[in-house]
């Protein structure tokens, strides 16, 4: 095993106290008690500056172009190419200018990924063999494949409700996986105790610090794509409200660095069905709760106890946020809207997304021509119900009729 290496920085606040600490060398929690996740800190400074915009020139096509600002070297990267994704101009939709973001563009074909190659890189620097996670199936998915390729063993543990096609995905990869007869918030709480007692390296989402610092990625190319400038807002499907505080860090980042003039005002947006952040930011006047629902097709927002929902909820009020949810029938007709206008198949989050967007622009809370970023998180190949799901042999026959070999005069081009 090769010598372990120094990160970049050695130091971490709590999010939820703020006390100044050591950076842990995996998962870990202040000892306020408040068992919330850290923030790594780098001084931002103007040596840090100038590194990330040497690096930057250099032209890598990945997240690691942003290496200074990571807590470890490119040189324990993965072999796949991780960011670096297409910020799709949508045109003018709703007054505005709409962009998605298209993290489909991943190896495992979700923004996890971003996360899964700074851990497994940190992982790879110290030393470590196995990465154990909890997941709800992108995390253990992405994890799986970034380990494939770094030579890391992956234990993985997912709900037994994770969509096939997820899970096909992890067993591919060649992962150990475990299937919790349970939610969500069963394996995560298993997966803790296993790492504590089994001393494995915990990527779960809100216990390790660095899956922030990957997803933050995805901000500093935002602003990077736009010619170093924030969009106005930016919508983030939100679960246990990681990417949205990765994002906030993102932009508060460069906007220390100088590198961008103001911040964005970001939008979580919710399935009605999980809303324990929107609950806890409160709803704007404008955007009432729709009913409440017990299920939703998006499994992968789908979390009682947010893990990084205090950093979501300080990322909202600092960025003048808002929280919108939205039901199942908006979320579907959102991953249709985005496959059939924007040509952009994503997974029922991206749909949420996209839903929120529309919600936000019919109560009036965009300024004409502001720009939007929606966050398209993960591919809709991932989980095929929200087009299939509710399949009859009638409607599969209007919508898709059979035709006999030869019979083109059945074919009607619309
Ligand atoms: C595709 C996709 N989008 C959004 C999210 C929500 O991210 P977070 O749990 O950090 O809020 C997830 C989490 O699993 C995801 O897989
Ligand atoms: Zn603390």
């Amino acid at each position: 095993m090769a010598e372990p290496c120094r990160l970049t920085t050695d130091r971490a606040d709590c999010v939820a106290c703020g006390r100044p600490q050591p950076l842990p060398a995996g998962a870990a929690v202040c000892d306020c008690g408040r068992r919330e996740n850290l923030a790594v800190r780098y001084p931002l400074d103007p040596a840090r500056r100038a590194a990330l915009l040497a690096a930057v020139a250099a032209g890598e096509r990945s997240l690691w172009r942003y290496a200074p600002l990571l807590p470890v070297g490119a040189r324990h990267a993965s072999r796949l190419q991780v960011g670096w994704t297409p910020l799709i101009d949508c045109g003018e939709v709703e007054g505005v200018r709409l962009h998605l973001k298209d993290e489909t563009r991943n190896p495992s074909g979700s923004l996890k990924d971003r996360a899964s190659e700074v851990v497994v890189a940190v992982a790879a620097a110290r030393g470590v063999e196995r990465v154990v996670v909890a997941s709800t199936g992108n995390a253990a998915a992405s994890l799986a494949c970034i380990a494939a390729s770094a030579g890391l063993t992956a234990v993985i543990l997912v709900p037994q409700t994770v969509p096939q096609a997820k899970l096909a995905q992890i067993l591919a990869y060649g992962a150990t996986v475990y299937r919790v007869a349970g939610s969500y918030d069963d394996a995560f709480a298993l997966v803790e105790t296993a790492s504590e007692r089994l001393g494995l390296f915990n990527r779960s989402t809100g216990l390790n610090p660095f899956t922030r610092e990957g997803k933050k990625t995805v901000a500093l190319e935002i602003a990077e794509q736009l010619g170093w400038q924030a969009p106005d807002w930016v919508i983030v499907p939100t679960g246990d409200g990681n990417i949205l505080s990765a994002v906030w860090k993102g932009f508060r980042e460069l906007a220390a660095l100088g590198l961008i003039a103001r911040t964005p005002r970001l939008v979580a947006a919710q399935s009605a069905a999980s809303p324990a952040i929107a609950r806890a930011h409160g709803a704007h006047p404008l955007l009432p709760p729709p009913d409440a629902a017990e299920t939703t097709v998006a499994d992968s927002i789908t979390v009682d106890r947010p893990r990084d929902g205090t950093a979501a909820l300080q990322a909202l009020a600092e960025s003048d946020g808002l929280a919108v949810e939205v039901d199942d029938e908006a979320i579907v007709a959102g991953v249709g809207e985005a496959a059939a206008r924007f040509g952009l198949f994503v997974e029922p989050s991206g749909g949420a997304a996209v839903a929120a967007f529309r919600r936000l622009a019919r109560a009036g809370l965009f300024e004409r021509n502001q720009r939007v970023v929606c966050l398209a998180t993960g591919s809709g190949l991932k989980d095929l119900r929200p087009i299939l799901g509710a399949v009859t042999p009638e409607w599969l026959d209007r919508r898709a009729p059979l035709v006999r070999p030869g019979d083109w005069q059945s074919i009607a081009p619309s």
